[in-house]
């Protein structure tokens, strides 16, 4: 079976940053290690007042096909994963597929373009579209671009302001790919949830301390159905858990569970086994509340011991390095902890070729998805070609009342006009309201 899965990434970030632990925590009158302690946060990044889903998703992909050296011709499929849309009919693709009609010849009358909603978990659900359709045969040599694009912003003074952030990520899905193989063993967990739902207003309504549990919640059911259907799973194979990261102390509680069943079954927990005895099986007990407790008490126990520190460091907390610097986004989310691992093996030389990562998504309302994926042998050249530390580094630093006015800028229910704080440079930006009220773009030399 030919092989599918991600030949390339390209990541593009807000041009705007807010330092947490510097500027948002004391004007909240907060401990600063709330953020960087609690929350794994530095920064998060903000989209200048031109930025928008659009701009940043377009720019992502511009470069990503800039770079590849491809034309509209090579790709048959747009689809776009957002939970910041601002149309309810036309999708984001298409002005996608218009920004990037600006800059390249030929146009993209010949590709499929669609738009994914099932909250943070739709990026990973457009690249298994992509993947089925690539894998039903009917690309035509054509590659896809999956674009996960989000203005993760929350009404000011919502809990969920300490977690906001900007940015896309766009992924070419292709056969016999450079980074990632994509397995077609998955697992779900899925259920009718109300933890954090956006019904028709544009900031989020949430139920913070439960979106946290039904995460957890819905991430073990979609571990147990992927065991199921994965057999033994080693993990001295497991480079990487790249997991959805809302923020890096979300990961921190989703790496037990990790722990717990990816490491089911191995010398692991053998070593583990004197010190603080083995992980509790649900058949040797009576009740499922006693089973939970018991594995509750396993993981407190597991969390403190030197070697399941060690297996998270080196296993879940690479994932984190650029969702420290950025904040949530969304959809992008878990393909910035992806990326995130990649870079952090490039930068410590490990030679990943071969190698599995067991990617964790999850979306609000609720679903989690486990999959499994191969590195592949051209990782680490599509991973040097990435820009983010001098994006990361080029941001500019608000202050508490610029990103007053940003926010602002960014609400759909106040008619503010507010200076730029970045001069555009080779991108794409919002360029006012056409006859119908559509948003119009125009590329910046
Ligand atoms: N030093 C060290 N740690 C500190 C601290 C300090 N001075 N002060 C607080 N902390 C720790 C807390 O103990 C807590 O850690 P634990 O959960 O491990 O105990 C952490 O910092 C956060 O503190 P609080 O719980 O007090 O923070 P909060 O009340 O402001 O709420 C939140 C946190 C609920 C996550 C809120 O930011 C929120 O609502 N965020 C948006 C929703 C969200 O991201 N949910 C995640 C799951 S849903 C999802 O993943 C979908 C999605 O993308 C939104």
């Amino acid at each position: 079976m030919t092989a599918v899965g991600i030949d390339a990434i390209e990541i593009w970030t807000g041009n705007l940053k807010l330092d947490l632990p510097g500027t948002f925590a004391p004007e909240k009158g907060e401990d600063p290690e709330k953020y960087t302690k609690g929350l794994g946060l530095n920064a998060s990044s903000f989209p200048d007042s031109y930025e928008d889903i659009v701009t940043m998703g377009a720019n992502a992909a511009h470069r990503l096909m800039e770079r590849k050296g491809l034309e509209p011709d090579d790709i048959g499929r747009i689809d776009v994963a957002t939970e910041s849309s601002f149309d309810n009919s036309k999708p984001v693709s298409t002005y996608v597929a218009g920004c990037l009609e600006q800059v390249f010849d030929g146009d993209f009358h010949h590709a499929n373009k669609g738009e994914r909603k099932f909250a943070c978990i739709a990026g990973t659900q457009s690249l298994d579209d992509a993947y089925n359709w690539i894998r039903a045969g009917r690309n035509r040599g054509r590659s896809a671009l999956v674009i996960a694009t989000d203005t993760a912003l929350y009404a000011r003074g919502d809990a969920g302001e300490a977690t906001q952030g900007a940015g896309a990520v766009a992924m070419l899905i292709s056969e016999e790919p450079d980074l990632v193989e994509l397995s077609t063993e998955q697992g779900y967990g899925s259920a009718d949830e109300t933890d954090f739902l956006k019904p028709n207003q544009q900031f989020p309504s949430v139920d913070g301390k439960r979106s946290v549990q039904v995460y957890l919640a819905r991430m073990r059911e979609a571990l147990e159905d992927y065991e199921s259907v994965a057999g033994d799973v080693h993990p001295e194979d497991i480079a990487y858990i790249p997991f959805h990261t809302p923020f890096p102390g979300m990961v921190r509680k989703a790496g037990l569970l990790g722990y717990r069943h990816i490491t089911r079954d191995t010398s692991i927990e053998d070593e583990l086994a004197d010190e603080i005895g083995r992980q509790p099986r649900r058949e040797a007990f009576d009740d499922e509340a006693a089973f939970r407790d018991a594995v509750r008490e396993y993981m407190d126990s597991l969390k403190e011991t030197e070697r399941y520190r060690e297996w998270y460091d080196a296993t879940i907390d690479p994932t984190l390095s650029i969702s420290r610097e950025v904040g949530n986004w969304y959809t992008g989310s878990v393909h910035v902890a992806r990326a995130s691992a990649l870079k952090t093996a490039l930068e410590q030389g490990r030679d990943l070729t071969g190698k599995t990562m067991i990617v964790g998504s999850y979306g609000s309302g609720a679903q989690a998805e486990i999959h499994a994926e191969t590195v592949g042998d051209g990782w680490e050249a599509e991973i040097e070609a990435l820009s983010v530390d001098d994006q990361l580094d080029a941001r500019y630093d608000l202050s508490w009342e610029d990103y007053e006015k940003v926010h602002d800028v960014h609400n759909h229910e106040m008619d503010v006009d507010v200076e730029e704080f970045t001069a555009p440079d080779s991108e794409f930006v919002f360029d006012g309201w056409g006859r119908m009220g559509e948003r119009q773009y125009r590329y910046v030399e």
